[in-house]
């Protein structure tokens, strides 16, 4: 059970409908590294302070660490959580763990002449978070976020990431798929499918192999198994301290 400290909604961005960033002020975080997650939680009606019934889940935080912290969630229908995070507005609180946790960070990933960030949905998070640093600006020459939704209106942070795009050109590329739409400026399709019948590197003009890449994989597990079997055709395999690779994931679930 984490140790909670208390945090306060100063800012809830709706991107769609059950889509959002909310922005929680709290100074009693203790410094973390972009890319890992923290608990939040709320106490179910009725049990203020029996902090043994807060209802809580991992979130990455999608910024860095500071005294405003930000969080990129999708509403779960029937989740026990996400329901009461969506209601949330400006001015109410929040329990936040103090303590981050979680290896998905820039530091445990190894070294590459190019970093590929792929996600599916919110599990462009922590992605926010690295890319507001200037690790990976300074430890890559080249940088890839490929981002796979549903439909268009599910893309979030994209002024963000083409202000990137113009600010470091030929450095760092932003490739958006969508899989139940079609839209101009995107590609069409699931994430491995695109990588594996060569879409995504025409689009970066980047290429992916085993000798120059980094990949980082986050969100749906069923991404991330299917990536990662593709990329074993390409040589690529899980990075571990003692048997490095070129693959890092993170599971959402
Ligand atoms: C390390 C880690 C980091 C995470 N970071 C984020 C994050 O930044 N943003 C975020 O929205 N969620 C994130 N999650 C998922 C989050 O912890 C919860 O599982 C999610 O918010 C659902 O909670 P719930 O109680 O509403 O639903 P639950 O009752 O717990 O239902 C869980 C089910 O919801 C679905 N689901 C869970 N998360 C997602 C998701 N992100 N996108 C689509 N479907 C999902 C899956 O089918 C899963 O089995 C993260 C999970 C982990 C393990
Ligand atoms: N705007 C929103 O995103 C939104 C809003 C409100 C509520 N929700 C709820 O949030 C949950 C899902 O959210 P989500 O759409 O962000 O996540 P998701 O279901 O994980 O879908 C995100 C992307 O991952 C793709 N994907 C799914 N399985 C894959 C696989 N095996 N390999 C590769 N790619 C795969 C999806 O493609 P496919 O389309 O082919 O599955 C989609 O493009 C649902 O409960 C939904 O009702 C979402």
């Amino acid at each position: 059970m984490p140790k909670w400290c208390s945090a306060t909604v100063v800012d809830k961005r709706t991107w769609t409908e059950g889509l959002f960033t909310l922005r929680v002020a709290t100074d009693e975080v203790q410094p973390f590294l972009s890319g890992q997650f923290l608990h939040l939680g709320l106490y179910p009606n009725g049990y203020e302070g029996d902090d043994s019934k807060i209802i809580n889940r991992p979130y990455s935080v999608a910024s860095p660490h500071s005294q405003e912290l930000e969080f990129f969630i999708v509403l779960v229908e029937d989740g026990e959580l996400t329901p009461h995070l969506w209601n949330l507005e400006n001015g109410d609180e929040i329990l936040v763990g103090q303590k981050a946790a979680g290896s998905f960070t820039l530091k445990k990933s190894p070294p590459s002449e190019v970093l590929w960030l792929v996600a599916t949905g919110t599990g462009l998070a922590p992605y926010i978070a690295m890319l507001r640093t200037s690790e990976p600006w300074e430890n890559f020459e080249k940088i890839c976020v490929v981002h796979g939704v549903r439909q268009f209106s599910d893309l979030a942070y994209t002024e963000e990431l083409l202000a990137l795009e113009a600010k470091h050109p030929g450095k760092f590329k932003m490739i958006q798929s969508l899989t139940r739409e079609e839209a101009s400026g995107t590609l069409n399709g699931r994430i491995p499918g695109l990588f594996e019948n060569g879409e995504i590197e025409s689009a970066s003009g980047f290429q992916c192999r085993a000798d120059n890449s980094t990949v980082m994989l986050c969100g749906n597990p069923a991404m991330l198994d299917t990536m990662e079997e593709i990329l074993g055709k390409r040589e690529m395999k899980r990075h571990r301290s003692k048997s490095p690779g070129q693959i890092v994931l993170e599971r959402y679930w």
